[in-house]
């Protein structure tokens, strides 16, 4: 996996943001079991809960097109686009990726530039989660 590759299409991505309410900016990039990298950002709504974040926008598009099976996701965001901090995975889209991920060996990549970021598993940051191994 190319971490510099995925590390700028997220940050792409987040310069795509639908953001007029938050401000907060956020851009993933989601690398497919088939080598295809699909690009989410946050879209936000005026009702405010129709609200998408980037990375069930990367998911949804992904599944979409028939890819089902993931390695990794980088994401990155900050207010009005500037990557101060680490933006990490809402909870709603870390049970999203749980649906369709090894907890195991699925990374999340935290991005704040090409050389500065963080990498997790998803059990790492959905520990015991609930998928649909338990429905089986
Ligand atoms: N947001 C994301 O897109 N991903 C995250 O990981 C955290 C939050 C979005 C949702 C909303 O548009 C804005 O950031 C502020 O919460």
């Amino acid at each position: 996996m190319e971490k510099k590759k995925l590390i700028r299409l997220a940050i792409q991505a987040m310069e795509r943001s639908y953001s007029p309410y938050s401000g907060f900016r956020v851009g993933a990039a989601l690398l497919g079991k088939s080598g295809q990298i699909y690009q989410g950002c946050n879209i936000e709504n005026a009702a405010y809960t129709p609200t998408n974040c980037a990375e069930r926008t990367a998911f949804f598009k992904a599944v979409s097109e028939g890819e089902r099976e993931f390695e990794a996701i980088c994401i990155a965001g900050g207010k009005d686009g500037v990557l101060t901090g680490f933006t990490a995975p809402c909870g709603v889209c870390r049970q999203v990726m749980m649906e369709f991920c090894d907890p195991e060996t699925f990374q999340i990549i935290l991005a704040r530039s090409e050389s500065d970021w963080r990498e997790y598993r998803l059990k790492e940051l959905l520990p015991e989660g609930f998928g649909p191994g338990n429905l089986a």
